[in-house]
This record gives structure tokens, sequence and C-alpha cells, in this order.
């Protein structure tokens, strides 16, 4: 069952919006608004707007809105009910009894206990017999026992139904087991199969300390090396990050981004517990957003080969996006941080400190690694390098960090600095065309309703859209005036569906002397919710007159009877010439 009206009313009145956001979000008075730097998408300047009047938020650079309850689910990555949960608890309120367990979270929960579960089972049976070869491996790689115990790595026995058979005697029924990823369907299609077996366990844990995947090498060189959890209903590889529960509780805001399990674990006990690594993918944006929130600076320090290096520029990309600021580390003779501590032994640690302490930042880095590529001796390779260099230096946003650069290359290559800055403004001004170009083209498609994934009618009749738009924001800031619009206007006479049914959804809310705003991200789907709060904020409550409610009005009426090539094909010629005949009529 659905959670009550009251209760979130009395739950949205306790948890003010810019409060709440603002625990997670610098946030500066703008007017009537609090505006700051976007938490779910990367951006230097702010277009994320908190409004506190009516405990919304809407961010014009990505489209993402809602109310306090959006904001939690999508920053603390909770489904709704769990983001109901979450600010109850922060606001000593009680949840209503056996109301909230609907399907959805009920099955994440029976995924988090079966994984919990899980890496107890695979933990203890590292240390039976049957775990001997795992356990010999993980020393073999230098781990100790109090490291094992610390991860809780494990092993997965070699019989295929070892963890199914105890996760049932636990009470965990097959299908659970299948959600999780634990298990699945053998070719007979009835009996499920262990998804991990003969693998050395390492758990994946959250930042609530939830287990919720696992990823499981195998001890041989046959392949897959390393076999992960899919995507259930409680993991989402592309935004989280192994360790991260470790690593944001060092107290220094810097992180140490790994490609591997084991480098991240050789590393945390080599005593730099600020290490991290992606889960078998390559780095999101997802993720150096939640690195941004526990870290200032990462210090990349992926694989000395090539695909290692390639990893390294697409997440310099990223990071600098997300406004990170980046050291890369190069480690010596091509090993990874795990095989270059493993090798010096005692020495290990200090010797990686020593790398940390010397690192790159990332233009110094991308300028050396170009430069390995020209024969600078050569006035012709030195030309193109001294491009190619510009290049980089040009897509810097801060000037005086473009000098530095500028200054470095003038005196390594004896140019005048002046002839490389003319170079470089010419750069730059062909590129502020191409993106004022680019900015302009999304912003008119944004206007005529070309990208609106969800209101899909609306780019057929923009007219009649934004003044439905109008006319549903202005009765969410007016709801003494609902009988009266609904007299006027029924949701028949909207053009598009989605606002039509948005438009009876609030007229219901209204009579049942509901606010619609408390209930919009519990009926609506996310992006929906997104679309309704992007509607508001394009709209002036000041503004809100009853001349402009009758002009919204009188729009609405107007475009239900105009006649477009869309209803023409599906009238017959009666209701044509009727539609005529009215039409001249008025
Ligand atoms: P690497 O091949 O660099 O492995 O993959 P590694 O961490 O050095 O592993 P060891 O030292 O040989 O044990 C880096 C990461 O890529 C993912 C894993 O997350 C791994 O830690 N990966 C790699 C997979 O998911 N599957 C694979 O088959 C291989
Ligand atoms: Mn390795």
């Amino acid at each position: 069952m659905a959670l009550p009206d009251h209760f979130l009313q009395e739950l949205k009145s306790r948890c003010d919006a810019s409060d709440v956001i603002s625990g997670y979000v610098n946030l500066k008075r703008r007017g009537r608004n609090l505006v700051g730097l976007c938490p779910f998408h990367s951006e230097k300047t702010p277009s994320f707007n908190v409004y506190p009047e009516n405990g919304s938020f809407y961010c014009f650079g990505c489209g993402v809105g809602g109310d306090v309850i959006t904001f939690i689910m999508k920053i603390e990555n909770l489904d709704y009910i769990e983001a109901v949960k979450f600010l109850a608890q922060r606001a000593g309120l009680e949840m209503p009894e056996n109301t909230y367990d609907d399907g959805v979270s009920k099955l994440r929960n029976r995924i988090l206990e079966a994984n919990r579960e899980a890496a107890r089972f695979y933990y203890k049976c590292l240390y039976e017999p049957q775990g001997r070869a795992a356990l010999d491996y993980l020393h073999r790689r230098a781990l100790s026992d109090n490291t094992i115990k610390r991860f809780g790595l494990g092993y997965s026995p070699a019989n295929r139904y070892a963890l199914c058979n105890y996760l049932r005697k636990l009470g965990f029924k097959d299908n659970e087991i299948v959600a999780a990823n634990l298990a699945f369907k053998g070719y007979d299609g009835k009996q499920i199969v262990d998804r991990f077996s003969d693998r050395a366990m390492f758990p994946i844990i959250d930042l609530r300390g939830n287990v919720i995947a696992f990823g499981g090498r195998i001890m041989s060189d046959q392949k897959p090396k390393y076999l992960n959890t899919s995507d259930t209903l409680a993991f989402k590889k592309s935004s989280n990050l192994f360790s991260l529960n470790n690593a944001k509780n060092t107290g220094d805001r810097t992180l140490i981004l790994c490609e591997g399990y084991m480098d991240v674990i050789a590393l945390n006990q080599a005593g730099f517990k600020n290490a991290v690594a992606t889960l078998g993918t390559a780095l999101t944006s997802e993720q150096a957003l939640l690195m941004k929130r526990y870290a200032d600076k990462v210090i990349i320090c992926y694989d000395a080969d090539e695909a290692g290096q390639k990893a390294t520029t697409r997440a310099i990309s990223i990071l600098r996006n997300a406004g990170i600021e980046i050291r890369v580390i190069n480690i010596p003779d091509g090993k990874d941080p795990d095989e270059f501590i493993r090798i010096r032994g005692d020495k290990g640690p200090a010797a990686f400190k020593n790398i940390l302490e010397n690192c790159d930042n990332d233009v110094e880095y991308r300028l050396f690694k170009l430069k390995s590529r020209f024969d600078v001796t050569r006035p012709d390779s030195k030309v193109a390098y001294m491009n190619e260099a510009l290049k980089i230096i040009a897509s810097l946003e801060s000037s005086v960090e473009q000098d530095i650069y500028i200054s470095k290359l003038a005196s390594e290559f004896s140019i005048d600095k002046a002839s490389i800055n003319a170079d470089l403004k010419r750069m730059a001004s062909q590129k502020n065309m191409a993106t004022s170009r680019k900015e302009f083209i999304s912003l008119s498609e944004d206007l005529s309703g070309r990208n609106d994934k969800i209101n899909t009618e609306k780019v057929k009749n923009t007219r009649a859209a934004k003044a439905e738009e109008m006319l549903i924001s202005f009765l969410i800031f007016n709801n003494d005036l609902c009988s009266f619009v609904k007299s006027k206007v029924t949701p028949d006479d909207f053009v598009t569906k989605f606002n039509s049914q948005l438009y009876s959804y609030i007229l219901e809310k209204i009579q049942q002397g509901v606010s619609p705003r408390t209930t919009f991200s519990r009926d609506f789907t996310f992006d929906e919710v997104s679309k309704i709060y992007e509607i508001m904020s394009f709209y002036n409550s000041q503004a809100a007159t009853r001349e402009a409610m009758q002009e919204y009005i009188n729009t609405i009426l107007e475009e239900k009877n105009r006649l477009t090539p869309d209803k023409v094909t599906e009238m017959s010629l009666e209701e044509i010439k009727a539609s005529l005949y009215k039409k001249k009529k008025n």
C-alpha cells in the first residue's frame, strides 16, 4: 500500500528542502531562490536551483528536479520508500506500519540479506579444507589474514550447488537468490546453479555497509579472470566504487583511483586507505560525482600498459569535467600498484609514497605523453607538437593555468610567448563559436519541445502545451481557484496527453484537500517528476494574476478546436465539417 498523504505532508513540513539539500550542496542565495553547483551532473557555473517557498529543486543544466524526497532518492541512490524512511529517521518521525512494503523494496532487501549471508558463507569456506588453495593463493599474493578479514574476502566452493543449498536452508527462495545474481537457472530451466564457483571472492560494500555485489577471481589462467555480479535491484556497477566505504573516512579529501580490486587491497595493506577502483568498467561521470562528494583531488593510478594509459586519458576528461583536481601516477617498469608494492617487500609502502608525492598533474602528464610521440629535434615535428600542445592548453578553463603552461613551452623551445599567445587566441575563438552554435541549437530544440521525452506530443502542439503547462503551474500555486478553473477547462480540453493526465491528477488532489506537491514524487516516475518540476520552475508564481489565468484558459480552448493535419486525418468528413462550421460561428 502507498504511503498516506497526511504522513507525507507531515514529513515534508519537518524536512525543509533547503535544509536537507544544503547538507550536500553548497548553496548561495539568489533572489528568492538558492543556487549551487548541481550534484547530478558536472558543471562549473551553478544551474541547480532550490525553491524554498515550495520545497523543490530543479537543475536547468541536466533537467533533474523534484521535491526533497526525489533529491534524497537521487543523491543517496535509494528507491522512493527508502528515501522516505531516510528522511523520516532524520526528522524523528515514525513510519506508518505495514504500508510501505511494496514488492520491489522488499525484494531489494532480500537481495541485500542474501548477499550478506553469501559473504559470510564464502568467508567461512575460505578457512575450511576446501578453501585451502584459495587461502594459499591470497597469501601468495601477500595478503595477511587481517587484510582478508577486513575486506571479508572468501572462497566460493567448486560444488555448483553449495551456496544455493546454504541460502535455501536459511529460508531464501530461488527467485530471491537469482534476483541477487548469486545463481542462475540451469539448462533444465528448473534447478538453480551458483554463479560463482571455485573462485576467490571479493565482496563489494556500499557506503551504508550493505554487501551489494561480488567480484570473483579465478585462480588459474582461465577466463574470465574476474567474474562480477551483474546489475541487480540492489547494485548498479556504474554508480559504485570498490572500497569507497573505507576510503571516505580517511579525513584528507584525496582519493587514489586504481584499476583493480587487488590494487586497492594491496594499497590498503600498505597504509593507503584512500584507494578505490571501478568495478570492472571504465570510469563513469556518475562515479566522478560520487568521488567529488568525498574528495577534492583524485590521483589516477592505472596500469602502465596501453589499456591503462588509454583509460587514464578518458578518466582525466571525466574528472576534469566534474571539477576535480587531478594527479597522475606513472608506475615504473610496467607494473600495477599491487605488483609494485609486493616486489619491494618492506620497502613497498615507502617507495609508493615517494611516487605519490612526486606525481604530475593531468596537464603535465598529457604534455609529457604527447611529447613522446614527436621528435622535437626536427623543426616540422616541433611545430606539429606545439600545435597539439596548444590544443591541450586551449581546453583549460583558467587563464592563469593556461599562462603557466605557455611560459613553460616558451622557455622549453625558446619561442616568444607573445606568438604562442596569438595562436592560442585564434584557437579559442574558433572553439567559442562552435560552443555557442551548439548551445543555440540545443536551446531552440528545448523551446520547440523536440527534446521532450515525457510529453512527446509537445513538439506538435507547442502553443497548446505551453498554455497547459502554465495553467497547471497556476493551479499548483493557487489551489483556491481550482473549482473555477475546473468549470472552464476539463482534462479532455487538453491537447497533450501527459499534461491532461497531470491536470486531472492535480484537480483530484486539490479536491481531496491535499497539495499536489506533497504526492508527485510518490505517484509519478522519476523522469515525470523532473518534468513536472521543470514546468514549475519556468513559472513565476509572483506573476500569477487572474488575467494571466484567463489567457491560459483561452489559449487552451482555442488550440483544442484548431484543426491540425494530424487531427484531420483521424476525423470523418462530418466531423471536419462540424468543426469548420463551429469555428465560423465563433
Ligand atoms: P586487471 O586485469 O588489471 O586485473 O583488471 P588486476 O586487478 O591486476 O588483477 P590481478 O592482479 O591479476 O588479480 C583490472 C580490473 O578489471 C576488472 C576487475 O575489476 C579487475 O580488478 N576485470 C578484469 C573484470 O571485471 N573482469 C576481467 O576478466 C578482468
Ligand atoms: Mn594486478
